[in-house]
């Protein structure tokens, strides 16, 4: 089989090196891909939403299976694109994507379907938000863009001027562009958080092993939100009876909403959840693999992702039996200077071994580049990824593993996995 995954983050890295292991992947490509997956796949630079002309690559090389890994091309339709040139593809269609594509959408299916998640209301006019917001006068308030957003959509106002000033921000000035067309307000929960990723094929859904992002900045979470510093896996918050009751409330009622709805899911489909005093309630669906979630999470996984894929394509996951390591995984991220601001790339990366790993760990590369030596090239620059029988066990290594690892200007969480190991 040649494979195509599109995408070029750490994400990508992690799907690239487990395809690696399947025996029905004979050669990988990846485009964009970045310096570190040069080193597993054939990396072309053409843009993840260029669908154009990432179908003309997959004609070329003789593409017989395509993975779309980040949410934009998904949202954007790439999979009916190479559906419609008959080749085979992974992930959800346009008409599926939407369910991480409108945060509206989302909401309504929710309370349509009677899945829990928190109240809301959806306004399309900033004046009807504030005076809302105003007379509810409850805070903190949550407020969302309804589109894709880089995963900077979501507001968590403190005080009425804050919540004013993040309505008028994303309506008015627009920041988000048309993705503020509509906005939500939620209210605020509050209780550990999970991200569940899940197989599904529309007929079945079979949950991954659950996973903790840290999504703020810096130590004890503090400074403002990321696309994710690390990540723990299993989630020590998540157990067998929490499992069985998002199993019944969220993740089946979920999939056969969207079947209802005649929005066949099939991919990866993300919860992200919150486990209140209320029992779990969803607080954002995506479409696809969670960054910085899969890259621990697919190091755990025993079976042939690649035989998991084909099968959901055929819609025969039921018959695959998944299998898991009975381990631990931790990643830690290392970032760019300034970074989730603005940050300089182009800078070099000192300890890495010629194929960008270093003993102990598995380093995913989020953003570098190649030329006879790796430099940065993005504001997440490595996911360093170790597993152990504990947790503890894995973080050690993890952060062993990062220390040995500098550039210029670097920085990274201390505390990954802390809250749950002490
Ligand atoms: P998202 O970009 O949708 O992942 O949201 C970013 C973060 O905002 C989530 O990981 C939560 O920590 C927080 N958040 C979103 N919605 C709520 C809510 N209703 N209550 C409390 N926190 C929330
Ligand atoms: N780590 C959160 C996400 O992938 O959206």
């Amino acid at each position: 089989m040649n494979i195509l995954v599109v995408g070029g983050g750490g994400r990508e890295h992690a799907i690239i090196k487990k395809l690696k292991e399947s025996p029905s992947a004979q050669k990988l490509y990846c485009c964009p891909g970045n310096g570190g997956i040069s080193k597993d796949a054939e990396c072309h630079d053409i843009k993840a939403c260029d669908i154009e002309s990432m179908i003309a690559f997959a004609k070329k090389k003789d593409i017989d299976f395509v993975v779309v890994a980040p949410d934009d091309p998904l949202v954007l339709g790439m999979v009916d694109a190479f559906e419609a040139e008959g080749i085979k593809t992974f992930g959800p269609n346009k008409a599926a994507a939407i369910i991480e594509g409108s945060k509206v959408f989302s909401k309504d299916l929710m309370k349509k379907y009677h899945i829990p998640t928190a109240k809301y209301e959806v306004f399309d006019k900033a004046s009807d938000a504030i005076h809302y917001i105003e007379s509810e006068n409850s805070f903190p308030t949550v407020i969302k863009a309804d589109g894709l957003a880089l995963g900077k959509g979501v507001v968590i106002a403190q005080t009425f001027e804050e919540a004013k000033q993040a309505v008028d921000s994303i309506m008015e000035d627009k920041i988000f562009g048309e993705s503020g067309n509509q906005i939500v307000v939620e209210e605020f929960l509050t209780g550990p958080e999970v991200s569940v990723l899940a197989f599904t094929d529309g007929n079945v859904v079979k949950p991954m092993i659950s996973s903790m992002d840290h999504k703020r900045v810096f130590d004890d979470d503090k400074g403002p939100n990321t696309g994710g510093m690390g990540t723990i896996a299993p989630n020590p918050f998540y157990n067998k009876e929490t499992e069985s009751i998002c199993m019944e409330t969220i993740f089946i009622p979920t999939m056969n909403a969207m079947n209802q709805e005649n929005r066949k899911f099939k991919g990866c489909l993300y919860f992200g959840l919150m486990l209140t005093s209320n029992g779990p309630k969803v607080i954002e669906y995506n479409c696809r693999f969670g960054d910085p979630e899969t890259q621990v999470v697919l190091p755990l996984l025993k079976t042939d992702l690649f035989q998991i894929f084909n099968a959901i394509y055929d819609e025969k996951l039921e018959q695959i039996n998944i299998e898991w390591k009975n381990e631990a995984a931790a990643c830690v991220v290392m970032a760019s200077g300034g970074y989730p601001k603005s940050y300089q790339t182009g800078i070099e990366i000192k300890g890495l071994d010629e194929n960008g790993q270093i003993d102990g760990a598995t380093v995913y590369h989020a953003g570098t580049k190649f030329e006879k030596g790796f430099f940065t090239a993005g504001g997440r620059v490595l996911g360093v990824t170790a597993t152990a029988k504990t947790l503890s066990e894995a973080l050690l290594s993890s952060y062993s593993s990062v220390k040995k690892i500098s550039f210029d200007g670097m920085h990274y969480r201390t505390d990954i996995g802390n809250k749950h190991t002490k």
